[in-house]
């Protein structure tokens, strides 16, 4: 099975880092306690595929998911400094306008499901891998 390392350490508060996974993008983003704070702070019943952010980190800091959207498979924007993030402040997927939220939750848009979360593991401090 392939598994990816990724050295962590380089990446600052608030940047995001795309890593190929099985021929996949993966996002990585080093949320800014603003980003954690919002994405903690959503009721359930504001989502559409309810799930607590808790249930989709590890650790607050570190958001990793697929970044493909999960309406017709596009890859959604906003892993670069000025692309477009959308209303909820994650990704804006360009083909028919989901909009996800700092948890990578769907917000908004055709797409049914949130981004999927891969399995990793942190092995050491500031360290991920992907199994
Ligand atoms: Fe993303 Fe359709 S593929 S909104």
């Amino acid at each position: 099975l392939a598994s990816t390392g990724v050295d962590l350490a380089p990446v600052a508060v608030g940047q995001r880092l795309t890593v190929v996974w099985r021929g996949k993008p993966v996002f990585i983003n080093h949320r800014t306690a603003e980003e954690i704070k919002s994405a903690e702070t959503v009721t359930m019943a504001e989502l559409v595929d309810p799930q607590p952010d808790s249930a989709r980190v590890q650790k607050p800091e570190w958001l990793i998911v697929v970044g493909i959207c999960t309406h017709l498979g596009c890859i959604p924007l906003g892993q670069k400094t000025g692309e477009p993030r959308g209303e909820f402040g994650g990704w804006f997927c360009p083909c028919h306008g989901s909009q996800y939220d700092t948890s990578g939750r769907i917000r908004k848009g055709p797409a049914p499901t949130n981004l999927l979360v891969p399995p990793y593991t942190f092995t050491e401090e500031k360290q991920s891998r992907s199994v």
